[in-house]
């Protein structure tokens, strides 16, 4: 009974009631503008100079990596022109050493031989051929601009863009903390790294991740209808969305100058919403929440992605835990005598367990433990003895468990709802679409059991939405979204430096010099040639958008679109 009735009060601490989520909403329209408006801000919403979205018929083979919270992946992607793609990829979990190394070239000659690998394994023919040709040419004409690969960059951490291809590091997030990076152009440091393995490789373009997410969903978009925003909800959290470019305030007052295609009236903004409210004027704050950021090495940064993110939901739940742990009156995993156990032992919690340890309870628990629906948890028990080394705990310690995990996810799905209603509002769509198209990516929104739902119940609590709003937002799994925006910003940067003028004649691209479709020998393949057949695309001249980010006039720019 003790332990219910603490499970109870711990719970109620993780609600987040429907007037706590417009009071979120009205404060995130407010600090939407603010970051419009000027820098500095605790909302970045910093400008990409993207103007538009992707129409479905970029094609060509291109080189993606993406550098995110938990793994390094390097792809290559055929865009087939026809909205369909096929991709090659290799992952690498991210040495945790290199996340707080001392210098950013331990990080970057790291990716840089990723690459290498890569290249050796899934185009050997063009990587070995190139290399050979480059090693052996006399003057710098002896090989050619055009047997580059092109690579898109996806650089998931907040960055100053400067140009396609350039931007420096403004602040690390989701534990990566190499000091000297802040600052630089992690271009220029991957493209050193490259060419220091004397690799076939241009860093063409960088992209934030969810900057790629909405350019993928764009161009694979299964509706008629532009997509407004690309959403990561992963290890790390973040949006961006189109916005309309005479409210992109502070490129007016001098931030940067007018070399960008204006033509379409819109720009994408990388919101950087993981840093939404850090003062703490709306969001919840439990004990756990508090002292999880205190001991964080970024504290009072980050306070909505540390309440959402797949980095962080563990940890929230394991301190959670812990203090029930050392309640003796709950008695929590530690039965007085078998007789209070249904398993008729007594439960522990193992000296080692790593529910004493910081950062020692994985997200992944949360969604296997909320999904189990057997009559005796016995999901739940399994995980607390694989991942927590807890043994023989009870109905009631799982129940408790399992309580506390849907509520620290529920608290986090309905927390998401506030950026995604306050962006749709902003956007004035739901006055005049039927459809309001919303691109997502991330291990919790894929794999938490119900995550969209529960944010859809939140959606349909904000008076301006309703049901009847929520009925016309249509939420769709971006998969490897990064990696395919990456390539179609990539071959949007490639057109530029070819100078060339026809949206559908680059299937034989210079740069393409083989096919992964036909390589067997692939670590996966994923081919979305299966999905329904697609409408007609939205008509925005994707390439013109960036045209003034690679240094040349919107006329020569344009296609015929
Ligand atoms: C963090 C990064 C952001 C990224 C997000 C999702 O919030 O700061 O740039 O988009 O994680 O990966």
């Amino acid at each position: 009974m003790a332990l219910q009735a603490a499970t109870q009060k711990m719970v109620a601490e993780f609600d987040y009631p429907a007037s706590d989520v417009n009071k979120g909403v009205k404060e995130f329209l407010r600090e939407m503008d603010e970051g419009l408006g000027e820098t500095g801000t605790t909302m970045s919403q910093i400008p990409t100079y993207v103007t538009a979205v992707p129409n479905g018929k970029e094609k060509g083979l291109y080189l993606a990596v993406d550098l995110g919270g938990t793994n390094f992946r390097v792809c290559s992607i055929m865009l087939k022109g026809d909205t369909t793609f096929s991709l090659v990829q290799s992952k690498v979990a991210i040495p945790k050493e290199l996340m707080v190394a001392k210098t950013s070239q331990e990080l970057f000659s790291f990716l840089a031989k990723q690459i290498e690998l890569f290249l050796e394994k899934h185009h050997n023919d063009h990587f070995e051929a190139t290399v050979r040709r480059r090693r052996t040419a006399s003057a710098s004409e002896g090989y050619k601009d055009q047997e580059y690969f092109q690579l898109g960059f996806t650089f998931s951490f907040p960055v100053q863009q400067v140009g396609i291809n350039k931007g420096y590091l403004i602040r690390w997030t989701k534990g990566f903390d190499i000091k000297d990076t802040v600052g630089k152009d992690v271009c220029s440091l991957l493209q050193d790294e490259i060419n220091a393995l004397q690799l076939p490789v241009k860093v063409a373009a960088l992209v934030n991740d969810t900057v790629g997410t909405l350019m993928a969903r764009s161009y694979t978009s299964p509706n008629r209808t532009s997509t407004l925003l690309g959403a990561i909800f992963g290890t790390g959290t973040n949006g961006a969305y189109v916005e309309k470019l005479d409210q992109v305030k502070k490129l007016s007052i001098g931030e940067s100058s007018k070399d960008y295609d204006q033509t379409t009236g819109d720009m994408i903004i990388n919101t950087e919403w993981g840093s939404f409210d850090n003062h703490l004027s709306a969001l919840p704050n439990t004990p756990y929440d508090d002292a999880l950021d205190k001991e964080s090495n970024n504290p009072g940064i980050q306070m909505f992605e540390k309440r959402i993110s797949g980095m962080f939901l563990g940890e929230i739940l394991r301190r959670a835990l812990l203090v029930l742990a050392n309640n003796t009156e709950a008695a929590f995993c530690s039965d007085v005598d078998s007789s209070k156990n249904d398993i008729r032992s007594t439960a522990s919690i193992g000296p080692n367990s790593t529910l004493y340890k910081q950062w020692g309870l994985d997200t992944s628990f949360l969604s296997v433990v909320v999904g189990d629906t057997t009559p005796t948890l016995k999901i739940v028990r399994q995980a607390l003895e694989k991942d927590l080394d807890i043994d023989a705990a009870s109905y009631e310690d799982a129940v408790t468990v399992k309580a506390l995990a849907y509520a620290v996810g529920r608290r986090a799905a309905r927390l998401s709802a506030v950026a995604i209603g306050a962006i749709v509002l902003k956007s004035h769509r739901l006055e005049t679409d039927d459809v309001i198209d919303v691109g997502v990516d991330g291990s919790l929104v894929e794999y938490y059991p119900n995550f969209e739902e529960m944010i859809r119940e939140a959606l349909r609590e904000i008076p301006e939405i309703g049901p009847m709003g929520e009925r016309k937002i249509q939420i769709g799994i971006a998969k490897d979204g990064s990696g395919v925006g990456a390539a179609l910003i990539a071959w949007s940067a490639a057109q530029r430096y070819s100078g060339s003028s026809d949206e559908s004649n680059e299937a034989e691209t210079p740069s393409d010099p083989t096919n992964p479709a036909s390589n067997a020998n692939v670590d996966t393949v994923a081919d979305p040639n299966r999905r329904p057949s697609l409408g007609q695309k939205i008509k925005h001249s994707f390439r013109r958008s960036i045209s003034g980010l690679l240094g040349k006039n919107d006329n020569e720019a344009s296609p015929s679109t």
